[in-house]
C-alpha cells in the first residue's frame, strides 16, 4: 500500500528512534551483545549499525530492542493486512518499554486504519522466573531478576505519549500471560507478535490467540533465533497443531508466518 514521501520519511526516522538507530555513532553501553560481536569494536560505526539494524543487543536507550529490520517486518505485515481487509487488531505479547508497539500504532494512523487497534500485553513488571517443573525444556536464564527488562505500564504509557500515539486504540492487558491471555477481551488478531522470550510465555500465547487470528492473518515470533526454548515452543504448538505455513526469517532471530 503506497504512502506518500512525507508518511514515508515519518515513518522511517520513528523507527530509527525508536530502536535509537539515530544515535549510532555512540555506543550506548548495551547490556547484553550478540556473542559473535562480542569481540568486535562496539564504537565501529559499521558495527554499531549491524548490531541495532538487527537488534542484537540489550540497548539502553532505545524504545524497542527489536532493531530496524524487525520493526519493517511489522510494518509490512501490518500493511497487508490492511491491504488485503484481513480483519482484526495487533497484539504484542511481551512490550517492554513499547517501542514496537508505538510503531504499530503510527503504522496504523498512518494506513488510516482508525478501526484497529494495538493491544499490550505485558506484566510490566518483567520476566516470570523460569518454572522447569511444568515446562523442562525452559530457558535456562532467569531473567526474571534482571531490572532492565521491567518496564513499568506508567513508562510504556508516557512513551506513547512522547510520540503522541496514545489514545483509545491503545489497549493494555496487564498481567502474567497465564492469567490474563486465555480471556484476553480481543476478538480478531490480524497481526500477532510474540516477544516473551520463555518457552511458557511464547506458547501461552500460541496457546490462547492462535485461534484469534483469521487465515491471511500474521504470527511473529521474536526470539526463535535468539532463545532456543521459545523455537521449542513454536516447534511443539506447530506439530501439534499440524501447521505447516513456512516460516520465514526475518533476521538473525525473527521469523514469521502467514496463516493459510
Ligand atoms: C524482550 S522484552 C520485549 C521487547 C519488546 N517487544 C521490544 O520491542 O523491545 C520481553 C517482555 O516480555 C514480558 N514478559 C515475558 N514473559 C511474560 C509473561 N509470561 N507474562 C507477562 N509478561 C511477560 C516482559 O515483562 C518483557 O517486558
Amino acid at each position: 500500500m503506497p504512502v506518500d514521501p512525507s508518511q514515508e520519511r515519518y515513518l522511517s526516522l520513528l523507527a530509527q528512534v525508536l530502536t535509537d538507530y539515530v544515535n549510532i555513532s555512540i555506543h550506548d553501553g548495551s547490556q547484553f551483545v550478540r556473542p559473535d560481536y562480542a569481540e568486535r569494536d562496539l564504537n565501529d560505526l559499521a558495527v554499531r549499525r549491524a548490531i541495532r539494524g538487527e537488534g542484537g543487543d540489550w540497548p539502553q536507550r532505545a524504545y524497542s530492542m527489536s532493531g530496524l529490520k524487525r520493526l519493517d517486518n511489522l510494518r509490512h505485515c501490518i500493511e497487508q493486512v490492511v491491504a488485503d481487509d484481513v480483519p482484526g487488531d495487533v497484539v504484542e505479547t511481551g512490550v517492554w518499554r513499547g517501542g514496537a508497539c508505538i510503531f504499530a500504532k503510527a503504522v496504523l494512523d498512518v494506513l488510516g486504519a482508525q478501526d484497529r487497534w494495538v493491544w499490550l500485553a505485558d506484566s510490566f513488571q518483567g520476566l516470570p522466573a523460569p518454572d522447569f517443573e511444568r515446562y523442562p525444556g525452559e530457558f535456562s536464564l532467569d531473567l526474571s531478576t534482571i531490572d532492565y527488562l521491567k518496564a513499568g505500564r506508567a513508562v510504556v504509557e508516557e512513551n506513547f505519549r512522547r510520540f503522541g500515539l496514545l489514545d483509545g486504540r491503545v489497549r493494555f492487558i496487564e498481567g502474567w500471560f497465564r492469567d490474563t491471555l486465555p480471556n484476553a477481551p480481543v476478538r480478531s488478531i490480524a497481526v500477532l507478535r510474540l516477544d516473551g522470550d520463555l518457552y511458557e510465555s511464547t506458547m501461552v500465547a500460541l496457546d490462547a490467540l492462535y485461534d484469534r487470528v483469521p487465515s491471511g492473518g500474521y504470527v511473529i515470533i521474536d526470539d526463535h533465533g535468539a532463545v532456543p526454548a521459545c523455537a521449542d515452543a513454536v516447534r511443539d504448538f506447530r506439530q501439534r497443531r499440524g501447521i505447516a505455513d513456512p516460516m520465514v526469517d526475518i533476521d538473525w532471530t525473527g521469523t514469521f508466518w502467514r496463516k493459510s
